[in-house]
């Protein structure tokens, strides 16, 4: 089969890289169509044609939908394009915490879009990453408790986010005053954030801390995995990197957790003390895998593993993701929007 694809967000940081994906991988699309917003509406997108606005006129016959272009529009546009005949997957959190609604990584729960109802959701980047990492460990002798640190990039704030630490980074340099933070409360560049994300009313964890928290267990389908989360922002263009400790509820050798990892689809294993070889953001950037290293064991806790995870969070963390879940929907005859009986 060939699909009438729509990527909508298609000129954000995530939604380019959807485009180029499609491509790169060779989806079978007939036809890969961009939305954005009104802005953008009628300029030339190289190589892909005229971006629209969404309008119910021009949603019509398509198959397939990948979203990225914020909670509100995805609130709004994605149950249209889904009434329209479509499947989308939705790279923002607006229907993550539905439980109804599929939210998979392609290589750890891929069982959950066998009945989808045309919505599917993308997890945050940064459980992306950490799902490939745990999901062997997690089948095998099952994960008690998880204390996760990230040192997440600032691409997946979006286009701005980077220009603001350029831009503070370049003054800083030139001995010039820094420019007000705009994107993020306090300066980005030379910095560390030690709450990545925004903290809703009366809550002390920011959200992206309870996305980690809420989608882990979704994913591996276990609701009692305790989680304790710190979530950082740092002076990186594109890789996130975790530090993270669980406990295992059965015994696992440290050795016998690194044959399961090296067994993972879609995970890198960088691990080298002798080398100093771990994954970096920078190594990272540009990869569609996810890279682990540092494994080892937690002197702490007799079942304690300590691992260091880096995966391109624009890539495996958001367009790459999509873009899989789309092929799994393709192989499994999934594209289609089943009709309630
Ligand atoms: P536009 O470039 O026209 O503003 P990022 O995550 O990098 O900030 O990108 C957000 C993406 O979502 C962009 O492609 C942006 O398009 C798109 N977008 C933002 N608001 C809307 C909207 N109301 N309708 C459609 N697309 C939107």
């Amino acid at each position: 089969s060939q699909y009438k694809v729509a990527v909508v967000g298609a000129t954000g940081a995530v939604g380019t890289v959807m485009l180029a994906k499609l491509k790169e991988r060779g989806f079978p699309a007939s036809e890969i169509v961009p939305f954005a917003s009104e802005r953008s509406a009628g300029k030339e997108l190289e190589g892909f044609g005229t971006i629209r606005a969404l309008t119910d006129e021009n949603i019509q016959g398509f198959d397939l939908a990948l979203f990225s272009a914020g909670g509100a529009t995805s609130l709004e546009w994605a149950p249209k394009f889904v009434e329209a005949g479509a499947v989308v997957v939705d790279n923002s959190s607006a229907f993550r915490r539905d439980p109804e609604i599929p939210l998979v990584v392609s290589e750890v729960n891929p069982e959950a879009l066998d009945d989808h109802k045309g919505l599917i959701a993308n997890p945050n980047c940064s459980t992306m990453q950490l799902m490939v990492a745990l999901k062997p460990i997690h089948d095998a002798v099952g994960i008690d408790r998880l204390n996760v640190s990230t040192y997440q990039s600032v691409s997946g704030t979006g286009v701005k986010a980077v220009k603001e630490l350029e831009d503070q980074t370049r003054a800083a340099l030139n001995g010039d005053p820094l420019p007000d933070p705009a994107v993020y409360p306090h300066h980005i560049a030379f910095n560390v954030l030690g709450g990545a994300g925004n903290f809703p009313e009366g809550d002390d964890h920011t959200d992206e801390e309870r996305k980690m928290m809420f989608e882990t267990r979704k994913i591996l389908g276990d609701e009692s995995i305790k989680i304790a989360v710190t979530c950082a922002r740092v002076p990186v263009r594109s890789a996130h990197s975790e530090s993270v400790t669980l406990e295992t509820r059965e015994d696992l050798s440290v050795e016998a957790a690194r044959e399961l990892l090296a067994g993972q689809p879609g995970l890198i294993l960088v691990d080298d003390p002798s080398t100093h070889s771990y994954p970096t953001a920078l190594d990272s950037a540009g990869r569609d895998e996810v890279f682990v290293g540092r494994l080892r064991r937690d002197p702490t806790h007799e079942r304690g593993l300590q691992l260091w995870v880096v995966s391109d969070n624009l890539l495996k963390g958001a367009a790459t993701n999509a873009v899989q879940i789309a092929e799994v929907l393709h192989q499994r005859s999934l594209v289609r929007v089943s009709t309630p009986a």
